[in-house]
């Protein structure tokens, strides 16, 4: 899957987002080494704590069905002007998983940044500080 099919696929998410306090919808999607990609949109809750973002939705999703490694790369979109850069519990949730990430990163006009998650969270903290 190309880079840009990817985003698109990211974009398709946005009309799934839960957002009734935000309003503000936000798609991903993961490719796997195997091709296999898995989607999420952002769910929020009353209790605005509870809410999980696309990105982490997409992960869980894969963790969930089996996929703990391979991840290649992740696009996360949003209907901003400005790009939808992930949060930083997004950011450390990626990090356990796929600390070589590469990282799509798009706005409204569907433009993306193509970067690895390093650059958003250098000396990260993984499984291998706890050694
Ligand atoms: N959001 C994401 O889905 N991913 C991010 O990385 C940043 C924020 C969502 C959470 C909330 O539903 C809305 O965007 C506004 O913060």
């Amino acid at each position: 899957m190309t880079d840009l099919e990817l985003v698109d696929l990211a974009f398709t998410m946005l009309e799934r987002s839960y957002v009734p306090y935000s309003h503000f919808p936000v798609g991903a999607a993961l490719l796997c080494s195997d091709g296999t990609v898995f989607t999420g949109c952002n769910v929020e809750n009353a209790a605005y704590g509870s809410t999980i973002c696309a990105e982490r939705t997409a992960l869980v999703k894969a963790i969930s069905e089996g996929h703990q490694d391979g991840f290649v790369r992740l696009a996360v979109v949003g209907n901003s002007v400005d790009y939808c850069w992930p949060c930083g519990a997004c950011r450390q949730m990626l990090y356990e998983f796929a600390p070589n990430l590469e990282l799509l990163v798009a706005r409204e006009d569907r433009t993306f940044v193509k970067l690895p998650l390093g650059d958003l969270l250098p000396h990260g903290f993984g499984p291998k500080s706890l050694n």
